[in-house]
């Protein structure tokens, strides 16, 4: 199975997935800041596999701290003391982490749950080797548990696909994006595994082009039919009968369902349902950010405008042309068929679902 992230003797390894499919190289990161640019720059990319990457940042740099090197070159200013010194790496390394992508929420929610096991841990009177131990089993656990969740997702999501199926894809929701499986394509690889999967159309999902890249890259090595089109190819297909539906993922859900996913996924949603097609959203429950009302506040980011006017170091627009690139756009609730969990799946109104579901798996 392909996994994007691993942590080996204090280092975090990431399959650069800039460099996909021409070249399958691994960067090793060393420090906290090697773990924040790699995720700024998308060599790691994708909601749960970057607060996965992000959880092995923090625990690489309590290890740093545990063998008194100040968490792995963050501080280079000296030699941490007794608990004063991890606890500065640790927050540092929270915070610089926490600063690198904005709109998915899983980057936070791992974030906040290696903080709270270092909380945990240093008001059990812990010291920086129990802690820097506890801090990777941590990030192990949030690496396992999003592949099982992963599973569980693609169970519940291939069991609403018709036999035959023809669906349609958007942006790179597979191992390289999780903890291994996928989220969209986890479904997708499961339905092809119980036979009920024909065809799959990859948009190539401009400007990074996740799914000429990457998602194709899945495809083709397992051996699961499809073919590429350009992100405006869509409506056609969808018109010519040719998709029997739509699977994404998410990178964050409002309590009321609306869905933050790549460029180009609202898109999809209005051509689906013209055309009357199911439009599927298939994400583990730590992309639900119930902390907000709507869509309206999650925050999109917008990337250098480089990657619009040029790819690969060949420019095609003129120098100077003005250019708006947000990564993410906000598909409403109302378009949104089901949302696939891990915790199963909800079906519309989305508010009710969310909260009776968040109610039902609170403690106590
Ligand atoms: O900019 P990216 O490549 O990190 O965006 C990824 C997506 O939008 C995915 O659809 C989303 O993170 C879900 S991945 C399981």
């Amino acid at each position: 199975m392909i996994r994007p992230v691993r942590y080996e003797g204090g280092v975090v390894h990431l399959l650069d997935q800039r460099r996909l499919p021409a070249e399958e190289r691994w960067q090793a990161c060393r420090s906290v800041e090697e773990v924040a640019r790699a995720i700024e720059t998308m060599v790691v990319r994708g909601a749960p596999a970057i607060g996965i990457a992000a959880a092995f940042g923090v625990a690489l740099a309590a290890a740093g701290a545990a063998r008194g090197r100040g968490g792995g070159a963050l501080e280079p200013g000296g030699t941490p003391g007794e608990g004063a010194g991890l606890e500065e790496v640790v927050e540092t390394a929270l915070r610089r982490l926490a600063a690198t992508r904005p709109t998915a929420v899983n980057l936070h929610w791992a974030l906040a749950r290696m903080e709270g096991r270092y909380r945990q841990m240093r008001s059990a009177g812990a010291g920086p080797d129990q802690v820097a131990a506890a801090l990777e089993a941590e990030a192990r656990a949030i690496q396992e548990e999003d592949l099982a969740m992963c599973l569980r997702m693609a169970e519940h999501g291939a069991a609403l696909l018709p036999e035959g199926a023809q669906v349609l894809t958007h942006c790179n929701t597979g191992a390289l994006a999780t903890g291994g499986h996928g989220t969209a394509l986890g479904v997708i690889r499961t339905a092809w595994r119980q036979g009920r999967l024909r065809h799959v159309w990859v948009d190539e999902t401009r400007p990074v082009l996740q799914g000429a890249r990457l998602t194709a890259w899945e495809l083709q090595k397992e051996g699961i039919p499809h073919t590429l089109i350009v992100d405006g190819a869509a409506a056609a297909v969808m018109a010519a009968g040719r998709v029997d539906a739509v699977l994404v993922g998410a990178d964050r859900i409002a309590a009321n369902g609306d869905t933050a996913n790549k460029i180009g996924t609202r898109m999809l949603a209005v051509l689906a349902r013209h055309h009357g097609i199911p439009f599927y959203v298939v994400a583990p429950w730590s992309t639900v950010d119930p902390s907000l009302p709507s869509g309206d506040g999650i925050p999109i980011e917008e990337r250098n405008p480089e990657e619009v006017t040029g790819f690969g170091g060949v420019r095609w627009a003129p120098a100077g042309t003005p250019v708006f690139n947000p990564a993410f756009d906000v598909t409403p609730a109302s378009l949104i068929t089901a949302i696939v969990t891990d915790r199963g799946i909800l079906r519309p109104p989305y508010i009710e679902a969310i909260a009776a579901r968040a109610r039902r798996d609170e403690p106590g």
